[in-house]
């Protein structure tokens, strides 16, 4: 697959389960180039998927934010669909897993994928939280398998996770990556597994504090969402915590050197692990977000916040540009 100048060929891509992320998947990969198949379980599924991945290479070229230089109906062009695993996968280089959340699910479609991909085709998994190593052990290319978990949504967050299992090729987790970048992604890449991976260890950690800070009567539950929208959120747009710190002294050494001590005693300070389920917070929480993002509009809310960060995803492209 891979070229001499490093770039990916545009090979098939087979997309397993046309879901919410299963349809983003084809979306990427077809504005990028890339011919795609959708395989689910039927018809239905499949018409309804086709319309979506439709409005959002539609949406993508509105935006200004297509993965290549085709237009939407070029990309559309590129995408068949299929109710046949193996149609789907036949000739594919590249399979993006992206069906129920369950183990035992993955276990199952990774041992049919197993069974029809030939012995190059990477088998990727969108899985949010499961290892690869609990659903690719037994297989006879297990090599060839790991996760690649996309940020919701991934039309504009473009944050990849490559997580391999422990027996994972590394040249494997390298054409992921270059294939990730060939369609516009960001992919990061973890040296081994760890649970969360990287994504959820860092969110879980802000949610723990978060949690306790309401919990302990700190702050109201909007306070605590504004901490990170005015504050914190914006700046961890264009520098992560490390960029963050770096730039709020002389350099990370000197923030180190003058923070060092009272970051500790901050830390030390910070109470036990929540359980997540104290019926006194859920309800502080409950109260005050249904306020503002009631559930029976959830929808909505979805789509609103896409929109935004749609916005966002064409300012941090035009300052790439400038
Ligand atoms: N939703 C998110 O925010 C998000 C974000 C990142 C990763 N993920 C991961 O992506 C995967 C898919 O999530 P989703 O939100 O798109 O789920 P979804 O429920 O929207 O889609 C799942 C799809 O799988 C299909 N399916 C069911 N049985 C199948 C079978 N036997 N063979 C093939 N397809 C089958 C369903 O018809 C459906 O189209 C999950 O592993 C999830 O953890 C989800």
């Amino acid at each position: 697959m891979s070229t001499t100048n490093g770039m990916s060929d545009r090979g098939k891509v087979a997309i397993v389960g046309s879901g919410l992320i299963g349809t983003c998947w084809a979306a990427l990969f077809a504005s990028a180039g890339y011919p795609v198949c959708l395989y689910d379980i039927g018809e239905e599924q499949l018409a309804n998927s086709r319309k979506n991945v439709k409005n959002s290479l539609m949406k993508l070229e509105e935006d200004g934010l297509s993965r290549g230089s085709s237009t939407a109906e070029e990309a559309l062009s590129r995408i068949t669909s299929t109710t046949s695993l193996a149609e789907a996968l036949q000739g594919a280089v590249y399979v993006q897993e992206s069906t129920m959340e369950s183990v035992e699910f993955k276990q199952k479609i990774f041992a049919e994928m197993d069974s029809l991909a030939s012995p190059t085709t990477i088998l990727a998994s969108s899985t949010s939280t499961i290892p690869a190593s609990s659903f690719t052990e037994g297989l006879k290319h297990r090599c060839r398998c790991l996760v690649v978990h996309p940020v919701n949504p991934p039309l504009y967050l473009t944050l990849t996770e490559l997580v391999p299992a422990p027996w994972t090729e590394p040249s494997v987790v390298d054409r992921a990556y270059e294939i990730m970048q060939s369609i516009g992604q960001t992919p990061i890449r973890l040296q081994k597994e760890v649970l969360g991976f990287a994504v959820n260890r860092l969110q879980y950690a802000l949610l723990a504090e978060s949690w306790r800070l309401v919990k302990d009567g700190v702050l109201s539950v909007e306070d605590v969402d504004k901490v990170m929208s005015e504050g914190l959120g914006p700046r961890y747009a264009f520098y992560g915590p490390f960029g963050v710190v770096h730039l709020n002294a002389a350099g990370v050494r000197d923030y180190c050197t003058r923070y060092a001590t009272g970051i500790r005693r901050v830390l030390a300070d910070a109470g036990e692990t929540p359980t997540f389920e104290e019926p006194e917070v859920i309800r502080e929480l409950e109260d005050s977000l249904q306020k503002l993002l009631p559930v029976e509009r959830m929808a909505d809310h979805s789509a609103e916040r896409a929109q935004k960060l749609a916005e966002l995803a064409k300012l941090k492209r035009k300052l790439k540009m400038d």
